[in-house]
């Protein structure tokens, strides 16, 4: 078992910041897992970023499977989240279970992320029941989007930051380890992470939280200029990569590639 569990993640609330990350493929999954982070979440943001949908909405539950599996053969530390696509946890209790169950059972993952608020409850509360550890994801759920009208600040209206404030204590109350809070103004952020015993995890929610989570592919610069505000670069892959490929063309047209070092 890995060093990272969704118990251990939960007793952490108010001794450790989580600094989590998404992940996709093995090699990723590996680099991540040395860098000390205690969570990787295999995210349905993997439709965007490496299947190239425009939203999470298409992504199905064996293209996710396919990616957990490759994340897990990566991670020796780190605990493992999948997270569980459109449709594969709306339609029936029995459904999500079956599907959440697959992520454990066949691709070895630790959790699985849903997300949704109070209308969510009794699901969670059937998975927790059954072995499943849950992550919750509130604010801005992008399985919403068409429902949303857009990418927007959630929580700003007193009444939604009510809501919120209540599906996080519904979702606590069904058994979530952790609760992912997407893009919401700081101070509201503030209120529900000391209003629940459970480690908040922000993207988009400020500094309050327990802990942050980023899309790694976002966090190395590898989508160019464009991206939420809440985003930090942290390196310029995205350029690096494109000088890496532009240099091997140029050398192979030129002859300079392979030379003699290159040779058997
Ligand atoms: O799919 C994803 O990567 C996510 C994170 C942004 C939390 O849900």
């Amino acid at each position: 078992m890995n060093a990272w569990t969704a118990s251990r993640i939960r007793t952490t609330k108010g001794r450790q910041k989580l600094a989590c990350l998404t992940a996709y493929d093995f090699t990723t999954a590996r680099l991540v897992d040395e860098s000390g982070a205690p969570l990787i979440l295999v995210g349905d943001s993997l439709a965007m970023t490496v299947l190239g949908y425009d939203n999470t909405l298409p992504v199905t539950m064996d293209e996710m499977l396919h990616h957990v599996k490759a994340v897990t053969r990566g991670v020796k530390q780190a605990l493992v989240v999948a997270d569980m696509p459109f449709l594969s946890f709306q339609i029936s209790v029995e459904d999500a279970i079956r599907n959440a169950g697959r992520f454990l059972k066949e691709a070895r993952a630790g959790a699985v992320k849903i997300e949704g608020g109070a209308t969510r409850a009794t699901t969670v509360r059937a998975l927790t029941d059954n072995g499943i550890p849950v992550l919750g994801h509130i604010g801005l759920t992008p399985q919403s989007i068409n429902a949303m009208g857009g990418y927007k600040v959630q929580g700003r209206r007193p009444e939604e930051a009510q809501r919120l404030l209540d599906d996080a204590k519904a979702l606590e109350g069904a058994g979530i380890f952790a609760l992912v809070l997407e893009c919401m103004p700081p101070a509201l952020a503030d209120e529900i992470t000391r209003a629940v015993q459970v480690p908040t995890i922000g993207i988009g929610a400020g500094p309050h939280c327990d802990g942050q989570i980023l899309v790694t592919p976002d966090l190395l610069g590898m989508h160019g200029s464009v991206h939420p505000k809440f985003v930090k670069e942290y390196a310029a892959l995205g350029t690096a990569m494109q000088q890496a490929f532009q240099a091997y063309r140029d050398d192979v047209e030129n002859g300079r590639f392979p030379t003699a070092e290159h040779c058997y």
